[in-house]
């Protein structure tokens, strides 16, 4: 079931982006600070946070829009945990997102992530979603790591 993350939730959140391997402690500590900030009502009310909760959280996803645009969209942040991987809780919390965001008139969805070849599990996956690579920064991450940008132009249903 996905439903908006709860401050209960931030503890085993923390635990899942931990277990991903995806972020080192300076990292795990500013996702702290920003789910605190959230649930302390400190950042902007159009970002959101979902939990996809299955006997407790397996999944979660952060999406705000892009400043200074009509209408388009990031997903900031999209993880599953490990042993959860690979059974339809990452597709389930994008489109859970797509949805949202096409009900809401938006219009498009962008998502990053690395060029690394360890990533080519993520890029699958965006990819097996409808997402194309619109952009990739050369050496964003640090040098011999491209950022990728995917998009995803919202259609609503019938349209
Ligand atoms: C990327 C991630 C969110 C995908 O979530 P998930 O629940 O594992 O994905 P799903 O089960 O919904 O997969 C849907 C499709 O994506 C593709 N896919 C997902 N993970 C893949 C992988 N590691 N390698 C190849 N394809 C993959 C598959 O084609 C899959 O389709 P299939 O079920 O027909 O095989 C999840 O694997 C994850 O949290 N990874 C670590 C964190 C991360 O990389 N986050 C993104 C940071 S930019």
């Amino acid at each position: 079931m996905i439903r908006p993350t709860t401050p209960d939730d931030m503890e085993p959140l923390i635990a899942l982006a931990d277990a991903t391997g995806l972020f080192g402690p300076n990292e795990l500590e500013e996702l702290g600070e920003i789910l605190g900030g959230y649930f302390g009502g400190n950042i902007d009310s159009d970002h959101f946070w979902i939990t996809d909760d299955d006997g407790g959280p397996v999944g979660v996803a952060y999406y705000a829009p892009a400043p200074m645009t009509d209408g388009t969209w990031y997903v900031y942040l999209i993880a599953v945990r490990p042993d959860r991987q690979g059974q339809g809780h990452g597709t389930a919390l994008l489109r859970y997102v797509e949805e949202t965001l096409t009900a809401r008139g938006e219009r498009i969805l962008l998502v990053e992530t690395s060029g690394l070849a360890s990533f080519e599990g993520t890029r699958a996956f965006y990819r097996k979603c409808g997402y194309d690579e619109e952009a990739r920064i050369r050496d964003f991450y640090k040098a011999g790591d491209d950022k990728i940008v995917y998009r995803k132009e919202l259609v609503a249903q019938g349209k």
